[in-house]
């Protein structure tokens, strides 16, 4: 997607061959500023303080730290050590281990020098196949889209959104917001409600930014009003990510969306989960299982925006001595997600559903 006008990724490989760049998302929407990570130990630190941030996202850069790591030690030891760095840093996208143990398969029958070389290709290509996977959730997802409009008499779809689950997220397109793009740029009118998603504010900063830079209809709205929109009819489907689903169908994803998810069913909203297949975990049978990241609770009495003198600063919201608690997703029950929009087609919420698209899995 693009960023003033220019085509970016999220994540690529530098000319020198070896070192990596990404946007570092801690700073946007104010500043735009492009860090390169040079080692296991920078790529770690980026995955830990969310400068990247987003399931498949957070898989691809891990991909690449293991290349890093490769290249200053590719002995099994090097290896084994590597890859339990990189799996500590978060712990709910399952994104995170798949990556890790697609580059660790591919690299592991090598003798030692030729690894990293072997990682850096397996990484590029985790890469190519995010950008198609996520294509594939908008072309699948773009036909909910449509249907609203065609049964409106041509008016706009009012999609509502939670955190972000974006091409900032991913490497292009995003998850949810894919089917949105796709839609904008085949002239179907569609306008986007995204809740800011505090603690961190990722729909204020990230989606609400991505939304603009592409020219998509949105409205930023604090968290607590998506229940009272829907009541109002202002909503007509919701559509989010996920971190990790379970293989009933569970999905866990940014706290907060269970509690659309309660006020949608309650309001015979659609609710519908885009995600890509990196983030089904067939060993889970349900998603009390997954494991549910607890952040600091400065995130929570602490904000930081952009001041009126134009510096990004942080303030502290609570009173002196209170303290945060953190926990930075949940879980929402298969039975109140309508359907999953994956990249393989569109799907019931449950083992079956999950299963009709993906039959190797039967096993
Ligand atoms: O804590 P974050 O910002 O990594 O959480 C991101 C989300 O919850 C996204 O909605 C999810 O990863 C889906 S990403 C396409």
């Amino acid at each position: 997607m693009r960023i003033d006008g220019k085509r970016m990724r999220t994540i690529w490989l530098n000319p020198d061959g070896w070192s990596v760049s990404i946007i570092d998302q801690r700073k946007l929407p104010h500043l735009f500023e492009i860090a390169t990570l040079q080692g296991l130990d920078d790529v770690a630190r980026a995955i830990e303080d969310m400068a990247v941030r987003g399931a498949p996202l957070i898989g691809a850069t891990a991909a690449y730290g293991l290349a890093l790591g490769l290249r200053d030690d590719p002995s099994d030891a090097g290896l084994a050590e590597a890859v339990a760095r990189l799996a500590a840093t978060r712990p709910t996208a399952i994104n995170l281990k798949w990556a890790l143990e697609a580059v660790s398969d591919a690299v592991r029958h090598h003798v030692p020098h030729v690894r990293a070389e072997a990682a850096y290709i397996k990484a590029a290509e985790i890469v190519e196949a995010d950008v198609a996977v996520s294509r594939g959730i908008g072309e699948h997802g773009l036909s909910l889209l449509r249907g609203v409009v065609e049964a409106n008499g041509g008016n706009p779809v009012n999609v509502l959104t939670h955190c972000n689950a974006g091409w900032l997220a991913t490497i292009d397109w995003g998850t949810a917001t894919a089917p949105i793009y796709m839609a904008h740029q085949q002239g179907i009118p569609v306008h986007v409600w995204v809740d800011e998603t505090r603690p961190r504010n990722q729909g204020a900063a990230l989606t609400a930014y991505e939304l603009g830079q592409e020219g998509v209809s949105h409205t930023l709205i604090v968290d607590n009003a998506g229940g009272h929109m829907m009541q109002r009819g202002q909503v007509d489907m919701c559509i989010v990510g996920t971190d990790r689903t379970a293989a009933n169908g569970d999905v866990a994803n940014k706290i907060g969306t269970y509690l659309k998810a309660l006020a949608a069913c309650d309001n015979d909203v659609p609710f519908y989960v885009a995600l890509p297949h990196t983030t089904i975990d067939w060993t889970l049978a349900r998603g009390a299982d997954i494991p549910i990241e607890e952040r600091s609770g400065r995130e929570v009495t602490h904000v930081s925006g952009l001041s009126s003198e134009g510096k990004v600063t942080e303030v502290q919201v609570s009173a002196l001595g209170s303290h945060g608690a953190n926990p930075a997703f949940d879980v929402t029950p298969a039975r109140l997600v309508t359907s999953l929009i994956t990249d393989r087609g569109i799907c019931a919420a449950s083992r079956d559903g999950l299963l009709s698209l993906f039959p190797e899995r039967a096993a």
